[in-house]
């Protein structure tokens, strides 16, 4: 049986923060490798719930957050394309940005385990649950191209 979403979910936001916090770190070998690694997971993690998870929970109640979170993304997508154009030999501005970038995760991070996996959890059965989980996977892999950039 597939793992649940939110388990899913939980662990592609452990990966993306270690990745982030060695990244921010200065002295980090392979730089513009890993930032691509960052990026094919993150990018297709984030698309993949703004199809598959965020429209199934529209309810009057999430919805403020949930509008919130699309923000979030929208940001993150915003500071990731400016990051792109600064050359990682410039490490200072380099390292400023992603920490930046980092900062915007976790707090992203944070709401979404706080407040709407939990709301998540408890107000879907499993069966929903594992199609929100298969929807997820669709998503991002029609994602993964826009990440390979
Ligand atoms: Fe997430």
């Amino acid at each position: 049986m597939a793992q649940n979403v939110i388990d899913t979910l939980k662990q592609e936001h452990e990966m993306v923060l270690s990745q982030l916090s060695e990244l921010s770190s200065k002295g980090t070998g392979n730089r513009e490798q890993k930032y691509s690694t960052l990026k094919e997971n993150l990018i297709p993690h984030m698309v993949g719930e703004e199809q598959a998870v965020y429209p199934r929970l529209m309810d009057p109640g999430m919805k403020e957050i949930i509008l919130e979170a699309i923000e979030e993304h929208s940001a993150v997508k915003t500071l990731l394309s400016q990051l792109d154009r600064v050359s990682t030999s410039e490490e200072d501005v380099w390292v400023a940005k992603i920490t930046v970038i980092m900062e915007n995760v976790q707090h992203h991070i944070s709401e979404e385990e706080k407040h709407i996996f939990p709301e998540m959890q408890q107000k879907m059965s499993s069966s929903d649950l594992s199609g929100i989980g298969n929807g997820y996977e669709e998503a991002k892999k029609s994602a993964m191209p826009m990440a390979a950039r």
